[in-house]
């Protein structure tokens, strides 16, 4: 086997928060035509967390932020990058990170937003990872969050079962030679699939208007089963991509996180990987589909509760809207 790769970044620690809220799908059941069974039987999801009406997407990067640098032992003061994965920022403008910076009282550090939906934590930690490895950086903090129930049409039963609000955050810095780090990250986009699921409304193209908000243009539309084959094909070659650039195969891996959009896509690509399903760190039934935050809860939660151990090898993939996605291969 070749020799593995150099990690230039490590994970330093890992928080995430979601709201208390909770909607069941039971609860579903009342505001559209579904039912519980039809959502877990299809997706797997049995509840999902919704954000206060008082709370927006800063204050829940920011919460699972400081979970993540208290875990790394660091404060504020030590990051010198913030970013944040996103598509359900506070405002069009500026940037959800400027306000995440504020109430982390981080300094006049970059803050950015990247827009991947689904795939921007993927896209934040390899852009982190090459900061980091060039030197212009030392500690990036990475945030994964979306408020997406404000962009959901709750009357469009296709979409509104679908999805959940919550934040995950990494804190980045460099390895310490051990061989614990990032040994690989691949992302990719296909503009060509763009219609297939996007909130058409409220930019340059169309500007809101009475019309567009009476079509609920302002939210998000989705092809449901254009997205599910393309993720599964996706997901695999993107995970295969970054084994292959590990020099691993999928029996040295410990554990995959997977974004959590439906449990069958999971399956399936568990299936193709030829890796076991109770490897996969599953959490989707309890916060639905969370975009650019479900990898960072799930592997928060999983290294919180002592299932991924330090040393161990996490795959980490991920697809949304673009459609872009990506995979990352980390020793713990
Ligand atoms: N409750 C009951 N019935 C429903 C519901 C619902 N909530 N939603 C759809 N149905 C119906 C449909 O109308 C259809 O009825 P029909 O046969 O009478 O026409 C039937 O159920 C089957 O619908 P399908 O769309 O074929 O259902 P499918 O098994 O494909 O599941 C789903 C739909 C869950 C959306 C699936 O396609 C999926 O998970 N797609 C991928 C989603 C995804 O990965 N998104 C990417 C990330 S999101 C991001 O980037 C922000």
């Amino acid at each position: 086997m070749s020799a593995l790769p150099t990690p230039k970044s490590r994970i330093l620690g890992t928080g995430h928060y979601v709201p208390e809220k909770v909607l069941a799908n039971v609860d579903l059941e009342k505001i559209v035509d579904t039912s519980d069974a039809w959502i877990a039987e299809r997706t797997g999801i049995r509840r999902r967390h919704i954000a206060a009406d008082n709370e927006n997407t800063s204050d829940m990067a920011a919460a699972a932020a400081r979970r993540a640098l208290e875990s790394a032992g660091l404060n504020a003061a030590d990051i010198d990058m913030i970013i944040v994965g996103t598509i359900s920022g506070d405002s069009p403008m500026p940037a959800c990170a400027v306000h995440v910076q504020q109430k982390l009282g981080a300094d006049n550090i970059p803050a950015f937003d990247v827009s991947a939906a689904c795939a921007g934590f993927i896209y934040g930690l390899t852009i982190a990872d090459q900061f980091i490895a060039t030197g212009a950086a030392r500690c990036v903090l990475v945030v994964g969050v979306e408020l997406l129930s404000r962009l959901l049409d709750w009357q469009d039963r296709t979409t509104c079962v679908l999805f959940g609000d919550g934040a995950g955050a990494v804190v980045l810095g460099p390895s310490e030679g051990d061989g614990r780090g990032l040994f690989a990250t691949r992302i990719f986009t296909d503009g060509s699939l763009a219609h297939a699921l996007t909130i058409p409304g409220g930019g340059t193209a169309e500007p809101l208007t009475e019309e567009g908000l009476a079509k609920k243009r302002n939210k998000v539309h989705m092809m449901g089963q254009e997205i599910f084959r393309t993720a599964i094909k996706n997901l695999t070659s993107a995970s295969t991509a970054v084994l292959k650039a590990s020099g691993l195969t999928s029996a040295d891996l410990d554990w995959v996180v997977a974004h959590q959009a439906n449990l069958r896509i999971i399956t399936q690509v568990a299936d193709r990987l030829n890796f076991p399903m109770e490897k996969f760190v599953i959490n989707i039934q309890e916060y639905g589909n969370t975009s650019s935050a479900s990898i960072p809860i799930a592997l928060d939660e999983a290294v919180r509760d002592g299932r991924i151990k330090p040393g161990q090898n996490v795959l980490m993939c991920a697809l949304g809207a673009g459609i872009s996605w990506g995979a990352a291969l980390v020793r713990m």
